[in-house]
């Protein structure tokens, strides 16, 4: 039996992405539909510390002590370590599954992260708050992204939709009307580090361009930020729209994705755009309720598989 059983959920980025790592607003949303689950196991008995690190999707089972740097349990015992002055951890088992794929822009680094540091604070006895979660995932982010804005674990720390600027604590969105979403895998993976890094390169090269990209989807996700709270479904599609062609002119789109947005669009969505980092991942479509299932086929039709459906309250 273990002790601590922690889920957390995906997310998708709605407006904004890139250009918050630059310091532009996004605004961000939780998909509980998609899940990693945390699991610790006390280990009695053991003289040692025993710490050891299960990962059964990647056909990991390793103690601590034999795994490399950079891996997520090592760095989250660290920091505990080191925030707490723990010198002498009780013995566990840390397990982690997830149903998020990877390399797809929906947050399963995030997802791991802040379970990881839910389940350790849980175990610990330590009563952390969201604030303290968030701040000590974004620590362990940092380790596999580079530059992260921090937008994936606060929207998955917290499990709202959000409306984020790098550095500054989180406006929570509500909606009045529920939003029917849609996400699309493409298929190809990609990694977000190497996106932001294309990216950060794209704009050492063009740096007006960029910025002034950058400057136009800040506006748009101000205007969508409106259009969320006041449940205005068809502005909201139609800023989607938009944001997608400001990626695609950020060279992060593929004739993949757009294929994905235009079949979308031809189909009645409200709006699409890509999500996440780009350059492969997934679509995400805002759709009326009465349309989710006619889309859903549609995509099915062309043999697209793992499509998720999920709704914004
Ligand atoms: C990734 O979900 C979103 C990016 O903007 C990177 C980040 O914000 O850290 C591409």
């Amino acid at each position: 039996m273990p002790a601590i059983v922690v889920h957390t959920v995906g997310k998708s980025i709605l407006f904004g992405e890139h250009a918050v790592v630059y310091g532009f607003p996004a605004i961000a949303v939780p998909i509980p539909d998609l899940q990693t689950t945390v699991m610790i196991f006390p280990l009695i008995g053991e003289e040692k510390e025993t710490i050891v690190y299960e990962a059964p999707d990647l056909a990991i089972s390793k103690n601590l002590t034999d795994l490399p740097e950079d891996n997520i349990l090592v760095h989250a015992v660290a920091l505990f370590r080191k925030a707490y002055g723990l010198s002498r951890i009780p013995s566990f088992r840390l397990k982690i599954t997830s149903k998020i794929p990877v390399a797809s822009g929906l947050g399963s680094s995030a997802s791991v992260s802040v379970g990881v540091i839910k389940a350790l604070s849980q175990f610990l006895g330590l009563k952390l708050p969201l604030q303290k979660i968030n701040e000590l995932a974004f620590e362990l982010e940092k380790i596999h992204h580079g530059n992260p804005s921090g937008i994936d674990n606060t929207v998955v720390s917290y499990e709202k939709a959000l409306y984020f600027i790098k550095g500054c604590d989180p406006v929570f969105l509500q909606s009045p009307l529920p939003l029917h979403l849609l996400l699309i895998n493409s298929g190809i993976p990609s990694l977000t580090a190497d996106v932001v890094a294309s990216v950060k390169q794209f704009r050492e090269q063009n740096p007006d361009l960029v910025n002034a990209l950058f400057k136009e989807i800040g506006d748009l996700v101000n205007s969508a930020k409106n259009a969320f709270q006041n449940g205005d479904i068809a502005q909201l599609g139609t800023l989607m729209v938009k944001n997608h062609h400001l990626l695609q002119k950020l060279n992060i789109s593929l004739p993949e994705l757009d294929a994905l947005v235009d079949l979308a669009l031809q189909n009645g969505a409200c709006g699409a755009k890509l999500c996440g980092a780009g350059r492969g991942g997934n679509v995400i479509a805002l759709v009326k309720e009465e349309n989710v299932h006619s889309l859903q086929q549609v995509f099915k039709s062309r043999g697209i598989q793992g499509i998720v459906s999920t709704v914004i309250q």
